[in-house]
């Protein structure tokens, strides 16, 4: 493990009991720009935030409701219904509390984490525990409040030695209370997927703008909704940046946000499970931390690392087998019905019962020995570490919406997938091969097979995994974010790192920073990632919103690098890719992953072979990160430094507005250098001439002014070489 360099330990106060009941507590942040309060109103606990005198959050409240205690089923017939009589009437653990005591400590420490976007990052906070009980009862409540330069975080611990032993939670109470009605980023509450595009206005609109932005342009089924995901990007009135979300989610299902856009308050809203609670309890324990970041700029809300901060600390005694991961696949053929998942045509098959050998295959799989081989040759003619092949093993016939049990085992090749061959071929060339574990969702059979599959890996070399969570859960009536599936994820993600296997987990829950504490977690998707552009299209603006949500929490494996948009053309799938190749190379920097993707084909890169360089040569793991201009739904431009060999990139992208930047390249040590600069070309636009670009060679100094146009969907990369 990385060495942890811990500065000091501040003022540890002992817990001092309350004479008389004090109504406030302050807490302020290390450099005294924030400062929140906890005040416990007629028994009722609140807390408020400010950033320099100005309202972040009016008295909000906390706290839950429990259920009451299960008795043994009694069924009930009553001629028409079926009724169970099972469970005592709910409490509320949100009132009539008295304050036990309070006490404050300080920390600072700077840690490094195995990957990321910068090599050292500084945790420093004032901290604040309230201990609580409610007076009736007799049940205790803690809330320990984070307050640290770039926000605060909040976590709610029921500790041990009371009554309350083992509960179900019917529904977290807590509030943030808007001080104004804020413009918010925002996708509409979903248990099941994040995968859409933001909707922009403020939080008073949000119903409203629901319908006409939402579904205007969607193939979903509409439906109504006040609710939204985090990370919640905000900005308010005085022009703060606000983010809502949540770090560290552990045993203990996702929160939504319950928009009331009257009073610009939101409230908690966790995922249910399939009777409908929210979370199963056993004392002593904690919820995630609520976080709530605050920064006078957007560029500064993009440096903040407090969710990562409030996660714990790595919990693998050895990482050294953890690597960042440049990779290509043979995948964006199958996103694009160019080629098949499948084997055969089949529309139904039982695993067991089938025999593959004797199948007529349909002649468009793509994950063949012959076109494999390809993809590694070219993966490996051009530096990049790893392959992934989809569609490689048995199944795929009818793996979607069949809420079906048994869909894959997760260990049988298709005949024409040699996996010992494919395997040895790969490893003589330098490339790693990716296991694509497909789960259809069907968890509890993932679970089955899951030590065999990781087994197998550990036998041929594979060393990374990609898994999909496809469709309805099983156990039916589960949802992607309810407690039951975060254990799930993070179950996987802690077998996987006993066979030092890497996980790459698409539609599962969005991060909430667990990375920093286990990080072989090194991707997921859980937003609307590129393959987007073929299911449809996604508007420009989509990359300038996920670094200030989605990312917030941790790394997508968005899939970048598309340079053929005319999808129809190409492989008759009815879409556009609504970017520009100097767009999807700048994705590199701004999309920070530690996982990147080359996603489109050999074929489409050779066409652009000059292009293509810049993706050979962007780093993927940084010792430093600037970010030099942003504004969410606009623009973005980022640079960093190459953790390697300290070479600085820079990349920028906008939304379907052309836009013009100077960019002052002061970052760069003294010396001179020279400027590769992948840029639109004058007559580009997403639309109409997405493949027009142009690359250009200057000598730059630290001192120097780099004039950047962006079109319409456009955007730019810079690699800085020192002469
Ligand atoms: C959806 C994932 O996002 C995609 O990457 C994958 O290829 C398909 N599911 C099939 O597993
Ligand atoms: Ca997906």
């Amino acid at each position: 493990m990385k060495k942890i360099v811990l500065i000091l330990i501040l003022a540890i106060s002992a817990c001092s009991p309350q004479k008389s009941i004090t109504d406030r507590v302050t807490l302020t942040s290390p450099d005294g720009d924030l400062s929140m309060e906890f005040l416990l109103e007629d028994g009722i606990p609140m807390y408020t935030l400010k950033h320099k005198g100005t309202d972040v959050l009016l008295p909000s409240r906390l706290g839950f409701e429990i259920r009451g205690s299960m008795k043994s089923a009694l069924i009930r017939f009553d001629g028409d219904h079926i009724t169970k009589s099972d469970v005592k009437p709910s409490f509320l653990l949100d009132r009539n509390f008295e304050l036990l005591c309070t006490s404050n400590s300080s920390f600072d420490e700077y840690w490094e984490p195995v990957w990321g976007e910068e090599c050292s990052i500084r945790n420093h906070y004032h901290e604040l525990l309230v201990e609580l009980k409610q007076k009736e009862s007799g049940h205790l409540l803690n809330i320990r409040f984070r307050l640290f330069d770039d926000g605060l975080g909040f976590r709610y611990e029921f500790p041990d030695k009371q009554r309350l032993t083992h509960f179900a939670i019917k529904e977290e109470l807590t509030e943030f209370a808007m001080a104004d009605d804020c413009f918010a980023w925002w996708i509409p509450g979903d248990y099941d997927t994040q995968e859409y595009e933001y909707g922009e206005c403020k939080l008073s609109e949000i119903e409203e703008n629901f319908k006409e932005q939402i579904w205007a342009n969607s193939s979903q089924t509409p439906f109504n909704t006040s609710g939204v995901q985090t990370s919640l990007q905000m900005k308010s009135a005085s022009g703060l940046y606000i983010n809502i979300h949540e770090a560290a989610l552990v045993n203990y299902p996702c929160m939504h946000l319950i928009v009331d856009g009257k009073h610009h308050t939101l409230r908690s809203w966790l995922t249910p499970d399939a009777q409908g609670w929210k979370g199963y309890m056993q004392t002593p324990c904690h919820t995630p931390w609520r976080t709530v970041q605050v920064a006078e700029s957007a560029v500064e809300q993009l440096a903040s690392r407090l969710i990562l901060n409030l996660n714990e600390p790595c919990a693998l005694e050895d990482v050294s087998w953890i690597k960042p991961v440049k990779y290509m696949g043979v995948w964006w053929e199958m996103i694009t019905d160019k080629s098949s998942w499948s084997y055969t045509d089949i529309p139904s098959v039982k695993l067991g019962e089938f025999d593959y050998n004797q199948a007529t295959p349909n002649g468009t799989h793509g994950a063949n020995n012959t076109k494999v081989r390809a993809y590694i040759d070219f993966a490996s003619e051009h530096g990049f570490d790893a392959l992934l092949v989809e569609g490689w093993n048995i199944g795929w016939e009818d793996w979607a919406n069949k809420s079906k049990d048994y869909v894959f085992d997760f260990q049988t090749p298709y005949p024409d997938f040699d996996i010992e061959a494919l395997n040895q071929y790969a490893h003589s060339k330098g490339i790693s091969l990716i296991m694509h574990h497909e789960t259809s969702s069907s968890v509890r059979n993932y679970e089955r097979h899951m030590d065999a599959a990781y087994k197998l890996m550990n036998k041929y070399g594979y060393t990374s995994v990609k898994t999909g969570y496809v469709g309805d859960i099983i156990p039916r009536g589960e949802y992607h974010y309810g407690q039951w599936m975060v254990n799930h994820y993070l179950h996987v993600v802690k077998e996987a790192a006993k066979h030092k296997i890497t996980v790459n987990a698409h539609e599962a829950v969005r991060p909430t920073g667990l990375c920093r504490t286990y990080p072989n977690m090194i991707g997921n998707e859980s937003a609307m990632g590129n393959e987007y552009q073929a299911f449809g299209g996604i508007g420009p603006k989509h990359v300038t919103i996920l670094p200030f949500t989605r990312l917030n929490g941790g790394p997508m494996d968005y899939t970048p690098g598309i340079f053929e948009q005319n999808l129809k053309e190409w492989s008759g799938k009815n879409s556009w890719v609504n970017a520009t190749i100097a767009n999807q190379l700048a994705l590199y920097v701004t999309m920070y992953s530690p996982l990147q993707m080359a996603a489109d084909t050999p074929d489409h890169y050779r066409e652009h072979m000059d292009a293509f360089q810049f993706i050979k040569d962007v780093a993927i793991d940084w010792e430093e990160s600037r970010y030099l201009y942003a504004e969410p739904g606009d623009y973005l431009i980022i640079a960093r430094k190459a953790k390697e060999d300290g070479q600085w990139f820079c990349g920028g992208v906008t939304d379907d507005n052309a836009r013009e930047f100077d960019i002052c390249p002061d970052f760069l040590e003294a010396g001179e250098y020279e400027a590769i600069i992948y840029a639109d070309s004058d007559d580009a636009h997403y639309k109409t001439n997405p493949k027009g670009y142009s690359i250009s060679k200057h000598k730059v100094t630290p001192e120097s002014t780099i004039h950047i146009r962006m079109a319409p969907g456009g955007g730019f990369a810079i690699s800085f070489k020192k002469i």
